[in-house]
C-alpha cells in the first residue's frame, strides 16, 4: 500500500503516519524529519536547508525530490510506504508521479486532514517532540506518560525551532499559497480522502482507518 499523508503543519500528519506504520508495517518518509537529521549530522544538505526551516520557508524542490527518489529506491519500500511531508508543490507532485510510473508503482490513498488555522496554532504551541523517533506529543492534548519524556525512547522531548508563533503563521501561509493547491491534483488522481483532522485523536484514527477499510 502507497500512502500519503496530507495536511497543514500540525495537522496530525506525523501523529497518524505512526499508526499506519504499525498497522501495515510500511516505512513513513517525513521529509521533515529526514531534513531534521541531516541538520544534526551537519551535512551540507542540511547546512542549506536548515534556513529555510527556520524561516518557515520551503526548501528548494530540487533538494527534496532529490532526497525522495533516493529514499524510495530503498528495500523497505517495496511493499510500500507513508509519504509525510511530501509533495508540497505541484512540481513535486508531479516529480513524484514520474517516479511512481517509472517503477510501476501508484499511489493508493491520499488522506488528507482537515484542520481549520485556529487549531493549528494550538496544536503547534503545545507540541513537544522527541528528538530521537520523532513522535509528536502535546501538553494538553496528547501528553506523553511523563512529562517531557518520549513514550518510546526515554528521550527528552523538545520543542521545535519552526514552531514558535510567527514561524507558524508563516508556515501555514506557504501550505495555502504552494501545497493546498494539489488537493485538486489528487482530486483528479481519484486518490484523495478528506478526513476531519479537527476532532480528537483517536477518532481521527478511526475515520481514518475505515477510509481504508
Ligand atoms: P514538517 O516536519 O513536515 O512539518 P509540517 O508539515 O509543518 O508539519 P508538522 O510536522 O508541523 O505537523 P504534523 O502534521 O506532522 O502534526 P503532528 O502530528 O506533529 O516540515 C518542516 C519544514 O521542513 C517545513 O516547514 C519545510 O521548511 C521543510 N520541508 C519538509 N518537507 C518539505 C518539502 N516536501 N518541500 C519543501 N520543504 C519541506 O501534530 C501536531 C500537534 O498536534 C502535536 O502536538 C500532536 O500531539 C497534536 N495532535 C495531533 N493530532 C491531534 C488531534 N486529533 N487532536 C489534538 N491534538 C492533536
Ligand atoms: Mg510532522
Ligand atoms: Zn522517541
Amino acid at each position: 500500500m502507497n500512502l500519503m499523508v496530507f495536511g497543514a503543519p500540525g495537522a496530525g500528519k506525523g501523529t497518524q503516519a505512526k499508526f499506519l506504520v504499525e498497522r501495515y508495517n510500511i516505512p513513513q518518509i517525513s521529509t521533515g524529519d529526514m531534513l531534521r537529521a541531516a541538520i544534526s549530522q551537519k551535512t551540507a544538505m542540511g547546512l542549506e536547508a536548515k534556513t529555510y526551516m527556520d524561516a518557515g520557508e520551503l526548501v528548494p524542490d530540487s533538494t527534496i525530490i532529490g532526497i525522495i527518489k533516493d529514499r524510495l529506491d530503498k528495500d523497505d519500500c517495496k511493499d510500500g510506504f507513508i509519504l509525510d511531508g511530501f509533495p508540497r508543490t505541484l512540481a513535486q507532485a508531479q516529480a513524484l508521479d514520474e517516479l511512481m510510473k517509472k517503477s510501476g508503482k501508484k499511489l493508493d490513498f491520499v488522506l488528507s486532514f482537515d484542520v481549520p488555522d485556529e487549531l493549528i496554532i494550538q496544536r503547534i504551541a503545545g507540541r513537544r517532540v522527541c528528538p530521537k523517533c520523532g513522535a509528536s506529543y502535546h501538553t494538553k492534548f496528547n501528553c506523553s506518560k511523563v512529562e517531557d519524556v518520549c513514550d518510546c525512547c526515554g528521550d527528552e522531548l523538545i520543542i521545535r525551532k519552526d514552531d514558535d508563533v510567527n514561524t507558524v503563521k508563516n508556515r501555514l501561509e506557504n501550505y495555502h499559497k504552494q501545497t493546498a493547491p494539489l488537493i485538486d491534483f489528487y482530486k483528479d488522481m481519484g486518490v484523495f480522502v478528506q478526513i476531519d483532522g479537527s476532532q480528537e485523536l483517536n477518532k481521527v484514527t478511526k475515520d481514518m482507518f475505515e477510509a481504508l477499510a
